[in-house]
């Protein structure tokens, strides 16, 4: 079973809440919190109080992709602002395994962010400690972007390697994710699903969930 995470990117800020509570009634899983600082990535959406005002009438997993420099600055504002999982990038963390213990001493679930050129070497001391790996399907910084094919053998090796060692961590893919292409990154080893442009511009957003989950179980 996959688990859908509509990225909240694409939705209107305007009406934040309402957009939300379209995807939490579609029955999706998690909702994927893309936060930009204008450093790591070039591009700024959010921060905690945003998190925490959604916190109050949302149910779903909060999960916080953090695309900023410096992460261990906010992982206490996250974690306080409901967030159950934090995602940091490993190019953006100096000592990772650090900056995991961090998220883990908020009670809160660890994830790495791996860019698309960094490979699926600069995590394997650090696999035992997390929950989520997330690969990177574009470049971070915007929605809409196109999918890098490039990216399905770099699942499959993560795949192997946490089967390998007989782990339970889950594969998170990112970045132009649609219904015509999730059944590759499934059958692949991705089982969270993040989709932004692709659920929220769609006319119809519990139909394109349907979809997502009928093609990912082709
Ligand atoms: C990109 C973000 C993604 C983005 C995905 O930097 O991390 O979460 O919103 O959007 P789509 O699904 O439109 O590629
Ligand atoms: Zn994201």
């Amino acid at each position: 079973m996959i688990k859908l995470a509509p990225s909240i990117l694409s939705a209107d800020f305007a009406k934040l809440l309402e957009e939300v509570k379209k995807v939490e009634n579609a029955g999706c899983e998690y909702l994927h919190i893309d936060v930009m600082d204008g450093h790591f990535v070039p591009n700024i959406t959010l921060g905690p109080a945003i998190v925490k005002s959604l916190r109050k009438d949302v149910n779903m997993v909060f999960d916080a992709h953090l695309m900023i420099e410096n992460p261990d600055r906010y992982i206490k504002e996250f974690a306080d602002a409901g967030c159950d999982l934090i995602v940091v990038h490993q190019e953006a963390c100096r000592h990772l395994h650090r900056t995991i213990q961090n998220i883990k001493a908020h009670n809160v679930k660890a994830g790495v962010a791996l860019n698309p050129a960094t490979p699926i070497d600069t995590i394997k001391h650090v696999l035992q400690d997390i929950d989520m790996v997330l690969i990177m399907t574009v470049n971070p910084g915007f929605g809409g972007q196109s999918f890098i094919e490039s990216m399905i053998p770099k699942i499959e090796e993560l795949k192997e390697l946490i089967d390998s060692k007989n782990l339970n961590v889950d594969i998170q893919v990112d970045g132009g994710i649609k219904p015509e292409n999730v059944y590759k990154v499934v059958k692949a080893g991705a089982n969270v699903i993040v989709a932004g442009s692709a659920i929220f511009n769609s006319n119809d957003i519990s139909e394109t969930v349907k979809l997502f989950r009928k093609n990912a179980s082709l």
